[in-house]
């Protein structure tokens, strides 16, 4: 790999044995990928945890989090004090909400643990955002930005609506890239790797965030980690619509990046969105296909649903708008559990405008900071799950062991009310 004299310095221990750690790291990640050389990156997130099992495998002669950072994510025999960062870098998701820790059912001892984490963030600047979502709250990369993202749901939204440029790095890379500002460059970061490869022929007008759900579910599980442009959408999407897209072609497949044609940055045209590549296969999405995404997205049986969960990807204001109109005036079912889940930035706004206060007297609960896939909890005792995310109906069955259904918003909260599920595709 072709590297800078500053990286050669940075590598030869000249900003203490931190920095070294990280940049020997991304070197060797990079040469193992055939990155040819590192490449500046201004905005990264990552998810550092301390976790007590990982600790307990540290001599404790340095902090805690620091001694578990440096061994478990910069691959060092050596325990040291973590400095401060050295480019724009966000906490994304992590395992607890701040004030409802206890209703997830975290111990004490675990909740300190969460906070000595949060701590050590703040001392060495990160930006405690702590949501899967951070373009909901700010960190919105610019056409082009090089970034070094975790979270499969935030780089393919990085990657395709926004024009960013990031593959889905690992706890360690990112890491790594937040200490010295670099990442390997390759990937989702060279052009030609931007390009689609499979196009999608849209036959059934996808209007709700359901159906942008299910064309992304349906999509990725045939284009697996590939590139699918999407012909023939007629009307702009928004946020929550790409969002709930982009997480369930992540989740059923690969997807990191796609193109929709005439609204997505880079596909202003086919041929724009194809560069000189012709694509390798071309599907539709029709009715048919529709119907095959909701019934794979669906793995209950019992009708009666014990937990509802809304907010994955975190929900932004508009979702839990929705969510509060469709809740005014009527109660959760004694038998059920509501949790609706956001970044706690928009929290303070929900608060502020009275959405908090309409779901808590519905007997509904808004958490922030974490989700039950990222958590693994659930409300105790549940059995049937419902949601509106493809990509929790796909994990809450392997992750959680919940049979779960899977519809509208509208769907999931007349299931919370009524504790039983009446869904259906229309
Ligand atoms: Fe976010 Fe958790 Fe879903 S991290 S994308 S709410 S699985």
């Amino acid at each position: 790999m072709l590297l800078t004299n500053e990286e050669k310095a940075t590598l030869d221990g000249k900003e203490g044995l931190a920095r070294r750690k990280a940049m020997e790291l991304l070197v060797k990640y990079g040469e193992a990928l055939g990155a040819e050389r590192l490449v500046d990156t201004n905005n990264v997130c990552v998810s550092i945890t301390g976790r007590a099992s990982l600790a307990g495998k540290t001599t404790g002669k340095v902090g805690d989090i620091d001694a578990v950072v440096s061994k478990f994510y910069l691959d060092s025999e050596e325990e040291f004090e973590i400095p401060r960062v050295k480019t724009y870098t966000c906490r994304l998701i992590r395992d607890m909400d701040p004030v409802h820790w206890e209703l997830q059912g975290i111990a004490p001892g675990v909740h300190e643990e969460s906070l000595k984490t949060e701590r050590f963030g703040a001392r060495i600047g990160m930006q405690l955002m702590h949501t899967c979502a951070p373009y909901l709250i700010g960190n919105v990369p610019v056409m082009g930005e090089h970034c070094a993202w975790i979270e499969s749901s935030a780089v393919i939204y990085c990657n395709s609506v926004l024009g960013g440029r990031t593959n889905i790095e690992g706890m360690e890379s990112a890491t790594a890239a937040m200490l010295v500002g670099k990442t390997p460059d390759w990937g989702y970061h060279l052009d030609d790797n931007r390009l689609g490869t499979h196009l999608v022929e849209v036959e059934y007008q996808p209007e709700s965030v359901m159906d942008w759900g299910l064309l992304g579910y349906y999509t990725g599980e045939i284009v697996q980690e590939y590139v699918p442009v999407y012909r023939g959408v007629r009307r702009a999407p928004n946020i929550a619509r790409f969002k709930h897209h982009g997480a369930a072609a992540a989740s059923s497949g690969g997807v990191e990046m796609y193109h929709v044609i005439g609204f997505t940055p880079e596909a202003h045209t086919l041929e724009q969105a194809f560069g000189r590549k012709k694509p390798v296969m071309t599907l539709k999405f029709g009715p048919a296909e529709r119907r095959t995404a909701y019934d794979n997205l669906t793995s209950a049986k019992d009708n009666n649903v014990d937990f509802v969960m809304l907010g994955c990807p975190h929900n932004n204001l508009e979702e839990l708008w929705n969510a509060a109109r469709l809740l005014e005036g009527k109660h959760v079912h004694e038998n059920t559990s509501l949790w609706i889940f956001t970044p706690r930035a928009l929290k303070t706004i929900a608060d502020l405008e009275g959405i908090t206060e309409i779901i808590a007297r519905a007997g509904g609960v808004l958490m922030t900071d974490t989700c039950p896939c990222i958590g693994r909890f659930s409300p105790k005792g549940t059995r049937t799950a419902a949601t509106d995310s493809a990509k929790h109906a796909h994990y809450m069955p392997a992750i959680l062991g919940l049979p779960t259904w899977f519809g509208s918003q509208a769907d999931c909260i007349d299931a919370a009310v009524t504790g039983k599920w009446r869904g259906e595709l229309k």
